[in-house]
């Protein structure tokens, strides 16, 4: 295996980033992994602060102001925790990480994608994942998911908001076609824990 491996999961609100990045992380650790997991915005202290403000439905931001405090976020949780990792040597797991900027900043809030692209590879020190799994679900069947629990402030967003953001992940796969691997959210979470497996084992051997 390469030294350090990072793999990151995409996708619109509610389509099972969350829930398919614990299944990937246990089923590497059993592999005999050393297995980071993290998300974004937050793994930090600092990050973790600032998620609470950046999702609280009652606070009030900006759109520059909201790409700004993801970036900083971005920025503390690299250094922090994922370089660090990567360098020795273990796998990270990172549910969301610079795509999503692109997704819900750059097409969502239609913020200037050159300045994004920019202020990504700043707060990464341009590092890439090896590998990202993009789960595309139709935007209304993540939406209704997400009503189950409560929606927050991006979430509470309009319908037409997840549209353009669902379209920025398409639109992020087609130029990323070796790095972003689409894969179908609607089946059963079995089902798609084993599709991502496949494909990250593959990519972990490549
Ligand atoms: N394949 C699936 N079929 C049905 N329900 C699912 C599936 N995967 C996840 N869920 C449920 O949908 C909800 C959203 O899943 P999850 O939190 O993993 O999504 P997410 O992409 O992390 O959402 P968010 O973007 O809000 O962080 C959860 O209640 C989860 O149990
Ligand atoms: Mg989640």
């Amino acid at each position: 295996m390469k030294k350090g491996f990072f793999v990151t999961l995409e996708g619109s609100d509610g389509c099972g980033k969350s829930t398919q990045s614990a299944l990937l992380v246990k089923k590497l650790k059993k592999m005999g992994f050393d297995v980071v997991h993290t998300r974004e915005p937050g793994g930090t202290k600092v990050a973790e602060s600032v998620r609470k403000i950046l999702l609280d439905s009652k606070s009030k931001i900006s759109p520059l102001t909201e790409l700004l405090l993801y970036e900083a976020c971005r920025a503390q949780l690299t250094a922090e925790i994922i370089l660090p990792a990567i360098e020795s040597g273990k796998v990270v797991i990172c549910d969301r990480y610079a795509d999503a900027t692109v997704a819900y900043q750059g097409f969502g809030r239609e913020l200037d994608k050159k300045i994004i692209f920019k202020l990504n590879d700043i707060a990464t020190s341009k590092l890439k994942p090896n590998l990202t799994i993009f789960l595309e679900l139709d935007v209304k069947k993540g939406l209704a998911r997400t009503c189950l629990r409560g929606k927050d402030r991006l979430e509470r967003e309009s319908f037409v908001f997840h549209k353009k953001v669902n379209y920025g992940y398409k639109w992020l796969a087609k130029q990323f076609p070796n790095r972003i691997k689409a894969v179908k959210a609607d089946g059963t979470i079995e089902e798609i824990a084993n599709k991502i497996f496949d494909i990250v084992v593959k990519k972990l051997w490549n």
